[in-house]
């Protein structure tokens, strides 16, 4: 087996308004691992998947991803790797103009030449793994927001990443659809072997799909471990988060 990390973040800053969002960030994510990072609203969560698929250029650092580090590819080489990562965005970001099935295809049509037939059988596969068989005619305003949610992924699945960055994927969901996604991400992991990145302020959900969890705060990760040890962590910014509790070292 390759003992390699799927990806390797080293001394990453990043500075965004002239305060460093990110600063000198390490983490090491195993090949089909998922690591949780959960911080609160503005830590910057975003920030860092946003640079883990050379969206944002890093101002110190290098993350490196099956040996290639990101943040020196050019162009070219980026849209390359790219292919292999896929990123669910905060907001679904579907085209409400086009259909459920076109949204899905939209990646395949830009950056492959598969025939027609083709891509109609990836889509629709693509969307039955996501509980949402047939619905390649209906537009997003006709889905609720977890099928929203579950549409994007299947288009983030169609080019069968093996890296999937999430962010968070049940923010906003009621607790049956969190658990559907939670789910997904799972299967994901155990069919494909999807090493995931997944940030999140959902602990529930946090603890059931980590593998890791890395909390930030302040620019940096205070603290990382499995599900237990964050549980049983002393430190006091995670034990404030964990519990939500007004009174500790996070200003509220
Ligand atoms: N383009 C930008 N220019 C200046 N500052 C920015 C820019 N993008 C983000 N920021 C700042 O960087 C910080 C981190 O933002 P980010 O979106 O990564 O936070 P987050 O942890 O994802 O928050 P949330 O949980 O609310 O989604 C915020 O303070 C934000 O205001
Ligand atoms: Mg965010």
């Amino acid at each position: 087996m390759n003992k390699e990390p799927m990806i390797t973040i080293r001394n990453l800053t990043m500075r965004l308004g002239g305060r460093d969002v990110l600063h000198n960030v390490n983490l090491e994510i195993g090949r089909g691992e998922t690591l949780v990072v959960m911080g609160l609203s503005g830590v910057g969560k975003s920030t860092l998947l946003k640079c883990m698929t050379g969206l944002l250029k890093p101002a110190n650092g290098t993350i490196i991803i099956e040996g290639k580090d990101i943040t020196k590819l050019k162009p070219a080489e980026l849209n390359e790797l790219r292919k292999n990562i896929g990123m669910v965005f905060q907001s679904p970001a579907l085209f409400d103009s086009l259909t459920v099935g076109e949204n899905v295809a939209f990646g395949l049509r830009e950056h492959t030449r598969l025939p027609e037939e083709e891509i109609q059988r990836i889509v629709a596969e693509k969307l039955a793994i996501v509980d949402l068989e047939g619905m390649e005619s209906l537009f997003p305003s006709q889905l609720s927001g977890g099928m929203q949610k579950r549409a994007s992924l299947a288009r983030t699945i169609t080019t069968n990443p093996e890296v999937i960055l999430y962010d968070e994927p049940t923010t906003g969901l009621d607790p049956i659809m969190s658990n559907v996604i939670n789910e997904l991400i799972m299967y994901l992991q155990k069919e494909f072997s999807v090493t995931s990145v997944v940030v999140t302020h959902d602990l529930e959900s946090a603890f059931k799909i980590g593998n890791q969890i890395a909390m930030l705060y302040e620019a940096v990760i205070v603290e990382k471990g499995s599900p237990e040890e964050i549980k049983k962590s002393e430190n006091p910014v995670v034990k404030q988060f964990i519990t939500g509790s007004a009174l500790g070292p996070i200003k509220v």
